[in-house]
């Protein structure tokens, strides 16, 4: 693949952690910390969140977003939080097709297609997530299973939809188990995906996208795992809970933005 440019994201999932209180001093405390960083910091806080930590990013880094959405503009759907609600609120992105959201509540490739196209159609960046389980892993089914996945979790994307696009590799085996992928596993699953990508959207269009990689981040692995050529940032869990660590991960890409081959 050509030399391309790709910018640095470093994005935290907070999942069901943190309270208003503890989102405004998480917040407040890391802005100064990250003002030298060269990295895009994007964080996913609980909806509750949203609103209030949103004015207090104004200006800085971080762009905010959002854990999930439903696949529907409005309507009768008890519990449920539509994208323009999120956008309203201060979301510019939402990590759709979570691993947590397949495994617990059943979410299809097809649902999380229905959310990327209403989340592309309401102007708000779709992170969307694939990763194989242990069990496909060890059968040998990892490529079957994550071309599955890109392929009816992204039907129907035309190219400059596909490019407003973010992927987010999460091998399910290495989430919150303090077991990251090695750094050349992520890199021969990334550049599967954007050889994927390529083939389906053309080149020019792959190599838009930035692939993330989630799955026990932590700051003495993340160096290693940055260095590799298709990874372009991290979604990051538990390491994201902590001002010390998210800061030290966003701290970890300084300078002008890294050169991929
Ligand atoms: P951990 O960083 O806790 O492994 O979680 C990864 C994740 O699920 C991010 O979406």
């Amino acid at each position: 693949m050509n030399r391309f440019k790709r910018p640095v994201v470093i994005a935290g999932n907070w999942k069901m952690y943190k309270t208003n209180e503890e989102a405004v001093e998480f917040v407040e405390d890391l802005i100064p910390l990250i003002e030298a960083a060269s990295s895009t910091v994007y964080l996913a806080v609980p909806y509750t969140a949203i609103s209030l930590v949103a004015s207090q990013c104004l200006g800085t880094k971080i762009i905010l977003g959002a854990q999930n959405m439903n696949d529907h503009r409005e309507g009768a759907f008890t519990g449920e939080i539509s994208g323009s609600m999120l956008k309203q609120a201060g979301a510019q992105f939402v990590i759709l097709g979570h691993s947590e959201r397949r495994q617990l509540f059943h979410e299809t490739n097809e649902f999380v297609n229905r959310k990327v196209k209403m989340a592309l159609e309401i102007g708000l960046k779709p992170i969307v997530c694939i990763g194989e389980t242990s069990a496909e892993r060890e059968d040998g089914h990892t490529i079957k299973v994550l071309t599955s996945q890109l392929k009816h979790s992204l039907a129907g994307l035309n190219e400059e939809q596909m490019a407003q696009v973010m992927l987010a590799y999460e091998p399910i085996w290495a989430i919150g188990t303090q077991q990251a992928a090695m750094p050349s596993v992520a890199e021969e699953i990334h550049f599967f995906c954007r050889r994927y990508l390529a083939n389906q959207y053309g080149t020019g269009t792959a190599e838009k996208v930035l692939i993330l990689y989630g799955g026990s981040v932590k700051p003495d692995n993340a160096g290693l795992l940055l260095e590799q050529n298709n990874v372009d940032g991290f979604l990051i869990g538990t390491a994201s809970l902590s001002v010390d660590s998210f800061g030290e991960i966003v701290n970890l890409s300084k300078g002008p933005l890294k050169t991929k081959t």
